[in-house]
C-alpha cells in the first residue's frame, strides 16, 4: 500500500466536499475501525522487523494528519452553514410591510343594525326568538289553524319526527319572525314595541328574489287607541331615515290570518319595478285573545319586513342569493 498516494487521495476527497454526510462517510471509510488506516495497522505483523517500527509511525503520523484535516472541515462546514442561516434569515428592514387583509361586516348585518339603530331611536325594544320553532307558534297562535290555506304560503321546513296532534310538539324552522310576537306577549303586559331581527327558512325554489334562507324584522306595537295612522307614521319616518331620500312605497291589501287589515309595503326600484318590501297590518283579535289580551282595551299593528330585500334596494343589488354566495367580489364592495 502506497501510504503517501493514499494520504493525497484522502486529503483530495476531504477538500472537494462541504457536505456533512459526505465527511462522515470519508471518515468511517479511511479512519474507522474497519477502515483502510485500520487494514494497514493489522498488515504490520508481517513486515519484517526493522521496517515495522518506521512504517507504524507513519502510518500513526498520517492517521493524525488526517485527523486533524477531518476536524479542521468539520469546523469550517458548521461555520459555512452557520453564516448562510445568518443571511437567510436576516430581515430587511426597508421593504415595503405586507397589508394585512382586514375583514368587515356583511351588507346584511350592516343594515341590520341600521335597523335597530332606527327603530331604538324610536322607542321600540329589540327582541329574538328561536330559530327552530314550534308549530304551535309559527302558526297555530298566529290564528293559522292546520287545516288553513295560508300555510301553503309558507313552505315549511319541518324536522324529522313523527307527527303529534299537540302543535306544541311538533317543531319546525321558523317561516318567518311573527312567532316571537307570541313569545313575548306571553311574558309581557303591554303597552310595549318591539322589533325582532332574526333568521327565516323557507322551503322553496330560489330565484333573483327569493331565497330559502333570509332574514327578517318584525315589529309589534301594543297600546290604547293604536290605528292604521299609527303604523303609517312610523314606517314611514322609518323608511325615509334608512333610505336617506324620498321614495316611492305603496301600499296594497295583503292577506295574513294575525292581521286585520292586512297591508304588503312596496318600494319603486331605480329601474321602476315594484318590489315588495314588508307584510303589515293590525294585530287581530284572535292573536290578542290567545294571549290573554283584552282585545276592548287594547290594540296594535305588527310588521314584518324582509331585511334581504332592504339591503337590494338600499344598495342596488339585483340578486338575493350573492348575500349568501361568500362571493368576494361581491362582499368587498361594502
Ligand atoms: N310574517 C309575515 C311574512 O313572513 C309578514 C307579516 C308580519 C305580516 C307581521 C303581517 C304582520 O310574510
Amino acid at each position: 500500500m502506497d501510504l503517501k498516494n493514499l494520504k493525497k487521495e484522502i486529503q483530495k476527497q476531504v477538500e472537494d466536499t462541504q457536505d456533512l454526510k459526505v465527511l462522515n462517510n470519508i471518515y468511517r471509510k479511511y479512519l474507522g475501525k474497519k477502515g483502510e488506516i485500520a487494514k494497514v495497522f493489522s498488515s504490520l505483523g508481517s513486515l519484517p522487523q526493522k521496517e515495522r517500527k518506521d512504517v507504524g509511525q507513519d502510518v500513526n503520523s498520517i492517521k493524525n494528519e488526517l485527523r486533524k484535516m477531518i476536524d479542521s472541515k468539520l469546523k469550517e462546514i458548521k461555520r459555512e452553514s452557520r453564516k448562510s442561516n445568518i443571511q437567510e434569515k436576516k430581515i430587511d428592514v426597508t421593504i415595503p410591510g405586507q397589508k394585512v387583509e382586514q375583514g368587515h361586516l356583511h351588507p346584511l348585518t350592516l343594515v341590520q343594525r341600521e335597523i335597530i339603530r332606527i327603530f331604538e331611536s324610536m322607542g321600540f325594544e329589540i327582541v329574538e326568538g328561536p330559530e327552530l320553532e314550534t308549530e304551535w307558534y309559527n302558526f297555530n297562535a298566529l290564528n293559522i289553524p292546520e287545516d288553513h290555506p295560508a300555510r301553503d304560503i309558507q313552505d315549511t321546513l319541518w324536522l324529522k319526527q313523527e307527527k303529534s296532534k299537540d302543535s306544541k310538539k311538533n317543531l319546525l324552522m321558523r317561516t318567518q319572525t311573527s312567532p316571537v310576537q307570541i313569545r313575548y306577549m306571553e311574558k309581557h303586559n303591554p303597552p310595549f314595541k318591539i322589533i325582532v331581527p332574526g333568521k327565516v327558512f323557507r322551503n322553496e325554489r330560489t330565484d333573483a328574489s327569493h331565497d330559502s334562507q333570509f332574514y327578517q324584522c318584525e315589529g309589534l306595537m301594543i297600546d290604547k287607541n293604536i290605528s292604521v295612522a299609527n303604523f303609517k307614521a312610523i314606517i314611514f319616518a322609518f323608511l325615509k331615515e334608512f333610505f336617506e331620500e324620498n321614495i316611492d312605497i305603496r301600499f296594497r291589501p295583503g292577506y295574513f290570518p294575525f292581521t286585520e287589515p292586512c297591508f304588503e309595503i312596496d318600494v319603486r326600484r331605480k329601474k321602476g319595478e315594484w318590489l315588495e318590501l314588508m307584510g303589515a297590518g293590525m294585530v287581530h283579535p284572535n292573536v290578542l285573545k290567545t294571549v290573554g289580551l283584552n282585545v276592548n282595551e287594547w290594540q296594535g299593528f305588527a310588521f314584518g319586513m324582509g331585511i334581504d330585500r332592504l339591503t337590494m334596494v338600499k344598495y342596488n343589488i339585483n340578486d338575493i342569493r350573492l348575500f349568501y354566495s361568500g362571493n368576494l367580489k361581491f362582499l368587498n364592495q361594502f
